[in-house]
């Protein structure tokens, strides 16, 4: 559960397993209106999609109660002292197949006792974990994917160029784990199990499931999984050849600063996939030189380095998700971005008036949905606030219409990316991110 790979993406997956990737090394930015996206299908091993995200922080179950009453994302499993774990605490927290891992490391008392190693994350490591929150605060220490064997990928990975953060390791019961840099202190995590097959657990093993809790399909706000997950890095070109040379990950999309900068902030940014287009990795860069000081700059200073900077999470119904996370936004839920002026919601007929009805439209302006189609789909979003202290991290929500197309087999499922990135919100995105900092300049300017 919670790991629903179809079985025809995994075969097709594996099919194109040895393809030689794209030479990346002519690697321009030509810009969204000259950008021509195809799919060359170079993974250079099977990637079969997005399997959890880990946050490092100083304490775990804190910081995945904030986020399970803010997301609607029940508490799943757990690692922890409860569970003879003397290391870190980790709490897993799932809605559908999303899945967000908290860990915070425990005192060093216990690093003269023997324990087994299957009862814990193999790469985790406390001084590692106590510097990244030192430096970073809040932050994602883990983008995890699912592929089909992690020690081939991470073999494969080194051997094209990724500097390797930890070694394949063997979890039991046919699970796996590996790591290799991403950006920043962030790694990109390879994680292979079977299918099927003997008693599996539903997160990793060393895991235990948290099963006296109510339903939680009850609980949930409609979250389905993880669509795209953003890093802010300094600089764009060495980061794509970087990560798209080992991975094999094709150009999905691109954006300069003239295609999303608003007169005063900049970026340029390029989105790589997978063969099935269901990992997503955009990576953003500062344009500089503007009138005002690029908002990834901001990231990039108050993060200390490169990192996470947002992470889409896709919903079925995103008017309903976001009635239940705006109903807890007082209470410590997530707060979200201003919403547009009414002037936005005044073209929304023009632009999107034949695929929602009058009332979404109505349901969009009040909830301050932000509304933006491409040439397949429409796409609904919005942004939170910053999730942690600093100005770093924080969520998308976002529903994708359209694009729906039958596999081999006549199943209907929808193509990645349908509706594009908002590439047409960037401006009213960037426009809202910068009024708030400008509130918080004026605060600190009156102080
Ligand atoms: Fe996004």
């Amino acid at each position: 559960m919670g790991q629903a790979i179809p079985e025809e993406s995994e075969a097709a997956a594996k099919k194109n397993g040895d393809s030689a990737a794209g030479d990346v090394e002519d690697f321009k930015l030509v810009g969204y209106s000259k950008f021509l996206r195809a799919n060359p299908r170079t993974d250079r091993f099977p990637v079969l999609g997005f399997h959890h995200i880990e946050f490092w922080c100083g304490d775990a179950i804190n910081t995945a109660g904030r986020f399970s009453f803010a997301l609607g994302m029940p508490v799943a499993a757990r690692s922890d002292l409860s569970t003879g774990n003397l290391f870190h605490s980790s709490i897993l927290l799932r809605s559908s197949s999303l899945q967000f891992l908290f860990t915070a490391p425990y005192s060093d008392y216990p690093s003269s006792q023997t324990q087994s190693p299957k009862s814990l994350i193999p790469s985790f490591d406390s001084a590692a974990a106590r510097r990244f929150s030192a430096d970073h605060g809040l932050g994602v220490r883990a983008i995890a994917v699912r592929v089909a064997d992690a020690a081939a990928a991470f073999h494969v990975s080194v051997s094209h160029g990724a500097r390797p953060a930890f070694p394949p390791a063997e979890l039991g019961l046919g699970f796996a784990l590996s790591e290799v840099e991403l950006y920043g202190d962030v790694v990109l995590r390879y994680v292979s199990y079977p299918s099927s097959g003997c008693v599996l657990p539903s997160f990793l093993p060393g895991f235990e499931d948290v099963a006296d809790r109510p339903d939680p399909t009850d609980l949930s706000y409609g979250i389905q999984r993880l669509d795209h997950a953003v890093g802010n890095v300094a600089d764009l070109t060495t980061a794509v050849k970087y990560v798209a040379g080992f991975t094999g990950f094709h150009e999905f999309a691109e954006f300069t600063a003239e295609d999303v900068g608003t007169e005063e902030s900049g970026l340029n940014s390029v989105v790589l996939a997978n063969n099935e287009e269901t990992v997503l990795i955009p990576m953003n860069e500062p344009v500089h030189g503007t009138k005002r000081r690029s908002q990834i700059q901001t990231y990039l200073d108050h993060n200390g380095g490169a990192g996470v900077q947002h992470l889409a999470l896709s919903t079925g119904d995103v008017l309903r998700t976001l009635r239940e996370m705006r109903a807890r936004s007082p209470m410590g839920g997530f707060e979200f971005m201003p919403s547009p002026p009414p002037t936005y919601y005044a073209n929304l007929r023009r632009r999107a008036g034949d695929v929602l009805t009058e009332q979404q439209m109505k349901e969009c302006e009040e909830l301050g949905v932000l509304v933006d189609r491409d040439d397949q789909g429409v796409l609904l979003q919005i942004f939170t606030k910053p999730v942690g202290d600093r100005p770093t991290i924080f969520i998308e929500i976002i529903q994708r219409i359209g694009c729906m197309v039958k596999d081999e087999e006549g199943r209907e499922y929808q193509k990645g990316g349908c509706g594009g990135f908002g590439k047409g919100n960037f401006s009213e995105l960037f426009k809202s991110i910068e009024e708030y900092e400008k509130s918080l300049e004026a605060k600190l300017q009156t102080a």
